[in-house]
């Protein structure tokens, strides 16, 4: 490092405000600050300037109907349809430029540029061949597809019809696609024959198998063929099984019509882990979703037709839904869609692309910041990305010093920091800077969103002072919000607002979101977010319920009784530690430790397979029988311990810890 270097890394590490770079801000698409009032002062017809990113069919009669809470409607009786939103209305102006580009993992010179034009033609092909197959309004298919062009593809071609998706993430296990198939009653299912993965060809086909085994209906499969000749593995399509490419070449040249929906109706659902063992599966509208997801990708990432937007997330996650697919593609940019990961064929691939394909944002995890930051500037600093002109972070709390070095390493001092809060179940952003008005402090998200009503309270649902922990709420209803698990209300309202609402009430001003993280604001109302407050850990800013996990060990022969938490990771954020009680007369080996984290991979995928497996005799136990998470975290990060003397058997702390430390 020269001395120029390290006084500007000194002057950075200090620095607890920036400003956002005027070179931005002459150019922002939102820049008045008076935003924040007027969508106070105005809401919910605020809401409209969302609604007005799109071309209704027919235009909705009222913005909030909030006459039955927590069940909120947005823009009643409005009728649109999200592929036409996406697509159609592009053509004339953008028909021949790029809407996605494709890059896939460098096996060979494969990447592919889809215009809307094309984009447009495969969505009506494939829209074609769901019908054919039997398809119908409101039927749910499911996708089990890595970060190929077909996924989106699909995605698009599924609302064309007025069919919801539901994305099943690639990465996670035959049993969690079986799980979700059957709680969605879905007869459909999207997947591929492999993928490759650090060059190397991956055998997905069987895992989707393994996973239809499980499903207790009759299904139908469309297999993409994504493996270049010679990679593929020894598969037969069973009778219920049809090849993509042929499904699709049946319809050539194809024309469906986009079915008119109700901006009520469901666009999709995603599943997301919550606090008990069963997936929550979040439900999320056309015209509130792709108003909430078109208008903060307008006012946050400041998309422009012209951009090249680059998001690295995967779409089997939310942020790919709303921010590769349907925000981006509503505005008619170019997004971009990468297969790989960041550290193959080399730690400089994401620069490398943002070079090559010249990226004007990045919005990408703080996980992933942390790998680059461990990786060294030099990866970066091989390639020129003075294209860029917007950073972006999400998924979970991003330290100050990640925050610099994003800022400094990727954006060259001259490019806003957005660090976007928000979850599955908002369907968008929610806390943040808009980049070409606020100030940004690193270590904070910001304030809300305009329109957006955000308190920080205690237990009781009081207000805390500026600086003090409490708990995140979320007070009057937004567009982009989950309208109801999926055939589940009365758990949606126990999940998201028994806790600070009255659920007698039929007033809305009653009523409070809880979105279960903690959290603090400080005097200018800058939210800083600070976790989770249920148990639910975040790995590498993927959710993942302890329960389904605990269910997975304790599904292992052998294993009695399990506690996971989540303990401190230096680029995961957090890890998954395991403490396992054996039954009686099992040993405590190697082996036992082997199968149950291949148990939790089998049940869930290897994101969640745990970090350390600790056996014990028992667990810390409150008097009342709760086991002492606390405690247990505690020993994961190598703290100091707290408070024993609760516990019904103080005496197992001090042993549990000296095993976790021996290992
Ligand atoms: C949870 C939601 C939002 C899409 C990706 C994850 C955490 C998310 C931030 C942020 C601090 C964050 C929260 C939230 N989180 N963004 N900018 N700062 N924490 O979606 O899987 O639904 O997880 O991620 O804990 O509740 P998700």
């Amino acid at each position: 490092m020269s001395d120029g270097d390290a006084e500007l890394e000194a002057r950075l590490a200090e620095q607890e405000a920036f400003e956002p770079p005027e070179e931005f801000v002459a150019q922002a698409n939102v820049t008045d600050e008076g935003i924040y009032e007027e969508f106070a002062e105005n809401w919910p017809d605020c809401w409209e300037q969302a609604a007005g990113m799109l071309d209704w069919f027919e235009d909705y009669d009222q913005v909030l109907d909030d006459s039955n809470p927590p069940f909120y409607k947005w823009f009643t009786d409005g009728k649109l349809n999200a592929s036409y939103e996406c697509l159609d209305r592009h053509l004339d102006e953008r028909g021949d430029e790029a809407a996605i580009e494709w890059v896939g993992e460098p096996v060979e010179e494969d990447n592919r540029t889809f215009t809307y034009d094309e984009l447009h033609r495969e969505v009506n092909e494939f829209a074609a061949a769901l019908r054919e197959m039997g398809v119908g309004e409101d039927d749910i298919v499911t996708m089990y597809m890595p970060m190929v062009p077909e996924l989106t593809i699909a995605l698009l071609a599924c609302a064309r019809i007025g069919a919801p998706h539901s994305v099943v993430f690639a990465g996670f296990s035959a049993d969690a696609l079986a799980t979700r198939m059957n709680a969605a009653d879905s007869e459909y299912l999207l997947t591929c024959d492999g993928y490759y993965r650090r060059g190397d060809p991956l055998d997905h086909l069987s895992k989707a198998n393994t996973g239809l085994e499980g499903v207790d209906h009759d299904t139908q499969t469309v297999v993409v063929e994504r493996l270049m000749d010679g990679d593929g593995f020894d598969h037969d399509l069973a009778d219920d099984q049809h090849s993509y490419s042929e499904v699709v070449a049946a319809q050539a040249g194809a024309e469906v019509d986009p079915v008119e929906r109700d901006a009520e109706d469901m666009l999709f659902m995603m599943y997301t882990s919550g606090t008990t063992g069963k997936p929550k599966g979040v439900k999320h509208t056309t015209g509130g979703y792709l108003s909430w997801a078109a208008w903060t990708s307008h006012a946050v990432l400041d998309i422009k037709p012209e951009d090249t937007y680059f998001c690295s997330a995967d779409i089997g996650w939310i942020t790919g839904h709303s921010y590769i697919v349907y925000g981006p593609l509503a505005l008619g940019t170019t997004s971009m869609m990468y297969e790989g990961t960041p550290d193959y064929p080399d730690r400089d691939r994401l620069w490398e692309i943002v070079e090559e394909y010249e990226a004007t944002q990045l919005y990408t995890a703080p996980t992933a910041i942390r790998a680059f930051m461990k990786w060294g500037a030099e990866y970066p600093d091989r390639h020129d990305l003075s294209s860029l002109r917007l950073l972006g972070t999400v998924g979970e709390p991003i330290n100050p010093r990640a925050w610099k070095w994003y800022y400094k390493h990727i954006g060259d001092e001259s490019c806003p920091v957005v660090d976007t809060w928000w979850q599955t179940e908002t369907g968008g952003m929610m806390v943040t800077t808009l980049p070409g008005i606020k100030t940004m402090k690193p270590g904070s998200a910001g304030p809300p969103l305009p329109g957006v009503d955000v308190q920080i309270v205690d237990t009781m649902g009081e207000e805390v002072e500026a600086g003090r922990a409490g708990y995140l709420t979320v007070n009057k209803p937004w567009p982009g919000m989950l309208r109801t698990l999926y055939k589940n209300d009365e758990r949606f309202i126990n999940e998201y607002w028994a806790e600070y609402s009255d659920t007698d009430s039929d007033d809305p001003a009653d009523w409070v979101y809880f979105p279960e993280d903690g959290a603090k604001i400080d005097d200018d109302g800058y939210i800083t977010v600070l976790g989770r407050v249920d148990d639910v850990i975040n790995v590498s800013g993927h959710r993942l319920g302890t329960m389904e996990i605990e269910s997975a060990i304790v599904g292992v022969e052998g294993v009695a009784e399990a506690a996971v938490v989540g303990g401190d990771h230096e680029i995961k954020g957090e890890a998954v530690y395991a403490y396992v009680i054996l039954e009686e007369g099992q040993e405590p080996t190697e082996e036992m430790r082997g199968k149950i984290v291949q148990g939790v991979d089998d049940a869930i995928g290897p994101i969640a397979k745990p970090e350390q497996v600790v056996f014990t005799e028992e667990l810390p136990k409150t008097r009342s029988g709760k086991i002492m998470r606390r405690l247990l975290e505690q020993i994961a990060n190598g703290e100091e311990l707290g408070d024993t003397t609760t516990l019904r058997n103080p005496e197992i702390v001090a042993e549990i810890q000296e095993r976790a430390q021996s290992d």
